[in-house]
């Protein structure tokens, strides 16, 4: 089959707006992705760049900058959970974007998922995943997982935009 190439369309050298511009006007909801090294050494971080990629085998992604510490921890353990945080979950997105990574599992309610990664209490609901897939975009890798494990509890999710923690705001009856 023949492979597609990309357009020949020019890159300028600067883009009239920045991309990170409209992206901080892009409203996202918040993870926290969890995982564990072989030597029982739990990671996890903040992450918004997360999307559902094929149902059939069931794909996500999740898009994490090389400079992080996680690109190097995810490669060696190979697996991950996506913990969908729900809008009382603030405090634990703000511990898991911050440095300091030794002290994000202190004092959180969690347990261990079929692939041994944190799914963390009172979420909206987890996907646990192993790694099959891993590209390096740019500044970013994408980690492709296949899921394992599901759940899901509706409840209001936590949101971000404009770099604000935001909830949502259904409207009233027409
Ligand atoms: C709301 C929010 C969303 C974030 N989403 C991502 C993301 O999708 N990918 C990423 O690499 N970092 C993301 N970050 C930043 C990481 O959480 C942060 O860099 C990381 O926890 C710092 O640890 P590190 O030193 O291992 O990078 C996000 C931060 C916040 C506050």
């Amino acid at each position: 089959m023949k492979e597609n190439k990309p357009p020949n369309i020019p890159s300028p050298k600067d883009l009239p707006v920045d991309l990170r511009k409209i992206m901080r006007f892009f409203p996202s909801a918040v993870t926290v992705v969890t995982s564990i090294l072989p030597s029982g050494e739990q990671f996890g971080l903040t992450v918004s760049a997360f999307s559902s990629l094929s149902l059939e085998p069931p794909l996500v992604l999740i898009c994490i900058r090389n400079e992080s510490n996680a690109t190097r921890l995810f490669k060696e353990s190979m697996k991950y959970c996506v913990n969908i945080l729900a809008e009382n979950q603030r405090p634990i997105a703000e511990t898991f974007s911050m440095a300091g990574e030794d002290t994000r599992f202190v004092g959180l309610r969690y347990r261990p998922g079929k692939t041994g990664c944190a799914m963390i209490d009172d979420t909206i609901g987890y996907i646990d995943c192993k790694i099959v897939k891993i590209v390096k975009a740019g500044d970013h890798h994408i980690f492709v997982g296949e899921a394992v494990d599901v759940q899901a509890e509706k409840k209001e999710p936590l949101l971000y935009i404009d770099r604000h923690y935001v909830k949502l705001e259904k409207e009233g009856p027409a």
